[in-house]
């Protein structure tokens, strides 16, 4: 798919849908609750999550979706083998491991996938499963993980996985275990609530990284019900895109403790931002002070999720801003395509470094789902000739209805199917001049 984008100050409201990364640990929870039905609301329609159903699929579940409700049914969940095809689509899909080793103290998972952002190891959630006392063999295709795990155990993290926290948490459910380093991001933080609700002993010391899970004595559970928390990326993404093209737009349905990292960083640069209960109204400015050193790391610090966004709005700022990813150094294909359209944009020594750039319309490609979003941006601030965003259906991956919403806070773009059809509709309705240098 191709997006032409074109110079736009956006200007509406804009509702947030629920959380691409909050689903994973709640069908994670369902399955290793034991549920036969489990029910999530709010789920947003993306293509992670549909492949994420079709896993479940594989695994012998059954699945309905009435309207942003989907009822997974549980009852003939079975320890197939899921294809590796499908699980390597998606990362969220690595919590299966967890959630079956809660459910039948085994598992086999091939390796997951995800966005192309620099090396995603799991040594962490095998690390977690030998802790607990499991058997786990692995080779380049597959993990299996089997044996009874200790009544009673202790996992310590050597770096904050946010997955594979879920995971640890997902296979202890039928232990006492104190789970040490933990992530502590939101969607963490939900599968404790989603756990909680259904009578499992469970508690976060936010002071110490520290979980402690005590299964030993839980009920089983027939059927649960979960509601997503809205997407903070997504949340994050309209206040950045906001900020950037000037533009002015009330965003519902946000958690704003959330993204209170982002909201400062934008404050701190000069964008207006007003919290009004779950909504956060965003005014753009003309000109931003840059940011000396944004650091990027585990929750409650800037997310990386962002990190591509907020690089293209720095261009705006009037003086030299640097951002250092600490969670994902190598996702930086945003940078090729953001020079291709002038902007004076770098990596030194493993900090991306932004100089003052009046950005030009170019032909650009996406290579992940948040590049994408960040090369949007690019493309509604860019001056002088139109932007041509190859692989745009990479943004269905995460943003739910995303051209539908940009269109209705007037963002110009128009998204096309294949390369002819855009050559077509340029010839016919735009005055498309290839930017020559
Ligand atoms: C989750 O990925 C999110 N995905 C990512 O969102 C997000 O970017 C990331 O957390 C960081 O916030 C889902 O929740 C499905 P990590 P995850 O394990 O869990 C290293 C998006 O765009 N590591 O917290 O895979 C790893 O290499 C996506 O929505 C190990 O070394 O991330 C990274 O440097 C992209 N060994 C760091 O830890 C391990 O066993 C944090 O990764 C696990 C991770």
């Amino acid at each position: 798919m191709i997006a032409i984008l074109e110079k736009s100050i956006v200007e509406g409201e804009v509702n947030v849908s629920g959380s691409k990364n909050a689903f994973f640990p709640a069908v994670g929870a369902g399955i290793a609750l034991g549920a036969e039905k489990i029910v999530i609301k709010n789920t947003p329609k993306i293509k992670d999550v549909f492949v994420m159903l079709e896993l479940l699929r594989e695994l012998g579940c059954e699945y309905k979706i009435q309207n942003t409700e989907i009822i997974i049914n549980t009852e003939k969940i079975k320890l197939n083998n899921v294809s590796p095809e499908n699980f390597g689509k998606i990362r969220g899909s690595v919590v299966i491991f967890g959630a079956l080793l809660g459910r039948f103290e085994k598992a086999k998972i091939p390796m997951p996938g995800g966005c192309k952002i620099g090396k995603r190891p799991i040594d962490q959630h095998i690390k977690a499963a030998n802790s607990l006392g499991y058997r786990v063999e692995e080779n380049e295709e597959y993990v299996e993980a089997y044996g009874a795990p200790k009544k009673e155990g202790k996992i310590k993290f050597d770096i904050k996985t946010v997955t594979g926290t879920e995971n640890a948490i997902l296979m202890s459910i039928n232990s006492k275990v104190e789970i040490e380093n933990v992530a502590i991001e939101p969607e963490v933080q939900e599968l404790i609530n989603y756990l909680k609700k259904y009578g499992v002993d469970i508690r976060l010391e936010l002071k110490e990284d520290k979980i402690l899970i005590d299964g030993t004595k839980r009920e089983k559970i027939k059927e649960v019900e979960f509601e997503l928390i809205p997407d903070r990326i997504e949340a994050g993404t309209w206040l950045i895109l906001a900020a950037a093209t000037e533009g002015k737009i009330k965003i519902k349905n946000v958690i704003a403790e959330h993204i209170k990292a982002v909201v400062d960083v934008l404050k701190e640069c000069g964008a207006k931002i007003k919290i009004l209960g779950n909504k956060i109204e965003v005014e753009g400015n003309k000109k931003y002070k840059p940011v000396d050193l944004l650091i990027v790391a585990s929750y409650p610090a800037f997310p990386t999720d962002l990190q591509p966004q907020i690089s293209v709005m720095l261009l705006k700022a009037e003086g030299k801003s640097r951002i250092k990813d600490n969670i994902f150094p190598e996702r930086i294909s945003h940078i090729r395509e953001l020079k291709k359209m002038g902007a004076d944009i770098l990596v030194e020594n493993g900090e991306i470094i932004i100089n003052p750039s009046k950005i030009h319309g170019a032909e650009i490609e996406a290579k992940d789902l948040r590049s994408t979003a960040a090369l949007v941006i690019a493309g509604l601030v860019a001056e002088k000739n139109q932007t041509i965003l190859k692989n745009f259906e990479l943004i269905e991956r995460g943003y739910e209805n995303f051209v539908k919403k940009l269109k209705n806070v007037n963002a110009k773009i128009e998204v096309f199917e294949d390369e002819i059809r855009k050559e077509e509709i340029i010839k016919g309705i735009s005055n498309y001049v290839p930017y020559s240098t």
